[in-house]
């Protein structure tokens, strides 16, 4: 009887699961990471994707891939390197018929694992009603944090209560509902056109209410309380099964090509002697902002490895911007990469701090490898990401109203010295040892693990 069971249960597992990531790095990473984390517990795995930054399939060959035309012209995709909430809104309008063909022509084929359901990108809300119409189930993924999204649960409540659209003389005001955020942690962004973001975001929580569960990139022990209040109020499976990158190494799905000297470099420096800088995929600064980080990197006289994307400067091509000589003037102190191996550093003994935008990804790896931050939040949830670091889990530190190279330098000698910068280490390394923990056995985010494994199996 029991193996009767046993091979029913193992047989629903052999099913098929087709995920559909929003094609953005900082999205694509942890939904590949969490497709290949349920592949490994017995399901087959299909990716739907679009044109627009598609994944490297011989990276992935235990997956089937599934392109479909995103429908964006080069306009659209020249214009959202720049806006990207226009580019979310447009691929819920755009990809609504290519999705739902490929939905149903996969769901048609009898050749493979029949499909059990959709793991698909909140934001792509609506993937929601496509399932709907084939009768699929519909799990999202949340690549945020918990406390973000409940930061964009509460825009009606925001809105209501005033502190949404922004307003200047508010912005230092706290938000007694979301403590400890203040007006100005709020994950809004100033747009002429606020209406956009507060329709993307009503379809993203709307659509994850009416779905079958959610999946977090976060793990019970990092966020707690907004993990519970979200139990109350989103009344369907919640999952907390990360951090992702940690179940196991994966291959890269790195959409630029990482430079690995970068590595050889950090060989070479001094025990936690180097701050690490990035401000991740997107986020795009002012030349004048930009030549402050450079002389308040300089000035600050540590060891830095700077990752200046090609678009991270406004306006620029990629270092023009800086004096000719600047690199040299350093004698070897300072090293700039186009990109780099993020989780090979992070986890470098040379590393001592991080400078980062407060991406989730960047977050979440910063805290699994003990590394204290320094926090540069550019856009959404990254206040609220940024604020959790500096005044909830106290890893580190928030760099406000903008880039001045004094402040620049302060807050780099603070987060490296011994006494402040060792005590947000310490809190770092404790955070650290508890995502270790919670992916071993009994631990929370395997747990989680399990009963998503078993509710999927049940469709
Ligand atoms: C975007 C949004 O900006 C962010 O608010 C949201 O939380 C996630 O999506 P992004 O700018 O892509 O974030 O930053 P992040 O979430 O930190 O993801 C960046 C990823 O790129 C990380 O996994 C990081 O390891 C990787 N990376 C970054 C590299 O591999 N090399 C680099 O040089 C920089």
């Amino acid at each position: 009887m029991e193996n009767t069971k046993e091979a029913q249960l193992q047989e629903r597992i052999g099913r098929r699961l087709i995920f559909f990531p929003l094609p953005l790095q900082g999205h694509i990473t942890p939904m590949l990471q969490l497709a290949n984390i349920l592949h490994s517990k017995g399901f087959s795995i299909t990716i739907v994707h679009t044109n627009l930054n598609s994944p490297n399939p011989a990276n992935y060959p235990h997956f089937t891939f599934y392109h479909i035309h995103d429908g964006l012209s080069e306009t659209d995709q020249e214009a959202s390197k720049t806006d990207i909430l226009s580019l979310l809104s447009l691929l819920n309008v755009k990809c609504v018929e290519p999705f739902k063909q490929a939905l149903a022509e996969l769901l048609a084929d009898n050749s493979g694992d029949p499909s059990a359901c959709l793991v698909s990108d909140a934001i792509l809300h609506f993937t929601s009603a496509v399932c709907k119409s084939l009768e699929i189930p519909r799990i999202a993924l949340r690549t945020g944090g918990v406390c973000s999204f409940l930061a964009f649960a509460a825009f009606p409540l925001l809105l209501e209560k005033g502190y949404l659209p922004l307003q200047d003389d508010r912005l230092e005001d706290p938000v007694m509902e979301l403590a400890p955020l203040r007006v100005k942690d709020l994950p809004a962004i100033k747009t002429s056109n606020p209406e956009n973001l507060y329709e993307l975001l009503q379809g993203m929580i709307q659509e994850t209410k009416a779905s079958s569960g959610l999946i977090f990139n976060s793990f019970q022990q990092l966020e707690e309380l907004a993990l519970s209040k979200l139990d109350q109020d989103f009344g369907i499976p919640i999952f907390p099964i990360g951090p992702f990158h940690k179940h196991f190494t994966t291959s890269s799905s790195s959409l630029i090509p990482e430079d690995h000297s970068s590595i050889s470099w950090l060989d070479k420096q001094a025990f936690n002697s180097v701050i690490y800088v990035s401000f991740g995929s997107i986020a795009a600064i002012q030349e004048k902002d930009f030549l402050e980080v450079a002389w308040g990197l300089a000035n600050s006289k540590h060891p830095f490895l700077w990752v200046v994307r090609p678009g991270l400067i406004h306006g620029a091509d990629w270092l023009e911007p800086l004096p000719e000589n600047y690199l040299e003037m350093l004698n070897g102190r300072g090293n700039i990469v186009k990109w780099a191996p993020q989780l090979e550093v992070l986890s470098h003994p040379s590393v001592g701090a991080f400078w980062t935008h407060c991406g989730w990804n960047s977050t979440l790896e910063s805290i699994c490898e003990g590394v204290p931050m320094i926090c540069s939040p550019c856009f959404t949830d990254q206040f609220v990401n940024a604020r959790y670091v500096s005044h909830v889990w106290r890893i580190g530190l928030q760099l406000e109203n903008g880039f001045s190279r004094e402040k620049i330098e302060m807050a780099i000698k603070m987060i490296m010295e011994k006494k402040q910068g060792g005590e947000f280490r310490e809190r770092a390394l404790d955070l650290k040892e508890k995502a270790n923990l919670c992916l071993k056995p009994g631990g929370s985010s395997c747990e989680s693990l399990q009963s998503l494994v078993n509710y999927i199996s049940l469709f």
